[in-house]
């Protein structure tokens, strides 16, 4: 099979390597399998960039597993950090052990928000799997319980981080040109 290709104009560096995500992807999906024995596991992702690494690690848990999904998008003008559900999850998660799988967190206001909303709705355990983590821009303190790579401040693209809509099915991250990025948000 072929895999996807980035532009040299795009890619300043791969900064994780296919091979590196298939393996860590392995080493999560084992420490969440060992981890929820028995549970009622729900893998919640907020679309659009979470999906990629989501059905990579839903495939290396070996337990019987839901996934459901949600879309946010930010209020244009509004403070930072407060999102609009745009699409809500199907399924309640009273009860149930949920993973909210994401491809990133950077300041860390998205999913504090999600957090939030979604603590109130009773769920027994609620964690965090991400696979990068951008720490250095972190704003508000999070509860990371799986973590894929620590990254540096600079802008990635690449399996499921896009560059305008772009470059999600690329199989490694990459950091991206500035020359790349003008528009790009
Ligand atoms: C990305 C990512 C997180 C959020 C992290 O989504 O998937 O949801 O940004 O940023 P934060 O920690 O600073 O809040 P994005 O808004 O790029 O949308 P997308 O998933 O559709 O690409």
């Amino acid at each position: 099979m072929a895999s996807p290709k980035a532009p040299e104009s795009l890619v300043e560096r791969v900064l994780v390597t296919e091979e590196q995500i298939t393996a860590r992807v392995a080493e999560l999906g084992a420490s969440i399998a060992h981890d929820h024995q028995g549970r009622d596991v729900r893998l919640i992702t907020i679309l659009r960039g979470g999906l990629i690494f989501l059905a990579d690690l839903c495939r290396a848990i070996d337990l019987p597993l839901q996934v459901d999904f949600m879309a946010v998008s930010s209020y244009v003008g509004g403070r930072p950090g407060v999102v609009r559900v745009t699409k809500d999850l199907d399924d309640s998660i009273e009860g149930a052990s949920v993973i909210v799988v994401e491809d990133i967190v950077d300041t860390g206001l998205t999913l504090n928000y999600i957090l939030r909303m979604l603590k109130e709705r009773q769920p027994a355990t609620l964690e965090v799997c991400t696979l990068l983590d951008k720490d250095v821009r972190r704003i508000v303190d999070l509860p990371i319980t799986y973590r894929g790579f620590s990254i540096p401040d600079r802008f990635v693209v690449g399996y499921g981080l896009d560059v305008n809509g772009l470059y999600r099915n690329l199989p490694f991250v990459a950091t991206v040109r500035d020359e790349a990025l003008a528009g790009a948000g």
